[in-house]
């Protein structure tokens, strides 16, 4: 299949009249249609969607890579412009979620779940289907489900939690998955957040299309968060694994970005708003 993706949310601005903003959304193009997987905060998806001229009414899929809310933010805006769409998700996507940061030496907890109720979308156009599945969606486009947590080194991001009820507890965010493409080089694998494990889900996606190679693998990898063992961890096993691109972004933050660009050269690329990915 034939594609081209082009980040429309990202926290880097890489072409002229982009606009930045903590969040991910990406536009997939292949012969079978539009889909966007992502919305970004809700800051940014329209405006970068008309300046890379990437029109958001031809999107007949939606996919949410989870829950938080610089992911699925702009949401309302692309409905009330699309308006009937179909939207996959996780079942937990609605699940109310804190994070507890560190900041200025003070604890602040900041709210970083969906935004809205899942009726309010649905009066836009959404309609929801949610799934823990590995699911094909369109022929040869995967949307991964639950991802299992398997290897020893990927661990949740210790500042995340959920509250139901008043209770608070560690968030796992069950709902995180991504989204795979079979092209003619190979799968291209995008990522949200990652919140299971750059790895896992690598790993999740061979056992499932019983296929090894990845052409790219792109999006928020979430490992400038977490424990520097894990990254190394993380880097060991890519290099065993057969990945010929890697394009990181977001919550993969400047430092391990550099880091990545170090292990991998030439197969490494950032991809940030503007940046475009055809096979
Ligand atoms: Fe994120
Ligand atoms: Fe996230």
């Amino acid at each position: 299949m034939k594609m081209r993706i082009t980040i429309l949310c990202e926290n880097l601005v890489g072409r002229l009249g982009g606009m930045g903003e903590h969040g991910f959304s990406a536009f997939v193009e292949t012969s079978r249609g539009n889909t966007l997987f992502d919305t970004g905060g809700g800051q940014s998806i329209v405006a970068n969607s008309l300046t890379f001229n990437r029109d958001l009414r031809t999107v007949d899929k939606i996919f949410l890579s989870h829950g938080h809310c610089d992911h699925t933010g702009g949401l309302p805006a692309v409905l009330k412009l699309k308006r009937k769409v179909t939207v996959h998700a996780h079942p937990h996507v609605f699940s109310d979620r804190i994070a507890v940061l560190e900041e200025n030496g003070i604890e602040t907890k900041r709210f970083t779940g969906i935004f809205y109720k899942k009726t309010y979308l649905e009066t836009l156009g959404a309609h929801f289907v949610l799934s823990t599945d590995f699911v094909e969606v369109e022929n040869g486009m995967f949307l991964t489900g639950e991802v299992p947590r398997k290897t020893s080194f990927e661990k949740p991001d210790p500042r995340l939690f959920s509250e139901m009820d008043g209770k608070k507890e560690p968030d796992l965010i069950l709902d995180d998955q991504s989204l795979a493409i079979e092209t003619e080089k190979g799968l291209v694998l995008i990522l949200g957040c990652a919140h299971s494990g750059i790895i896992n889900i690598i790993h999740h996606v061979m056992e499932k299309t019983g296929k090894q190679n990845f052409y790219a693998v792109l999006g928020g990898t979430h490992l400038g968060f977490l424990a520097p063992e894990q990254l190394e961890k993380s880097i060991a096993s890519l290099k065993r694994l057969d990945v010929k691109k890697i394009g990181v972004s977001h919550c993969t933050g400047m430092l391990v970005a550099c880091r990545l660009h170090q292990e991998f050269g030439d197969r490494y690329f950032y991809g940030h708003v503007g940046s475009v990915l055809e096979v």
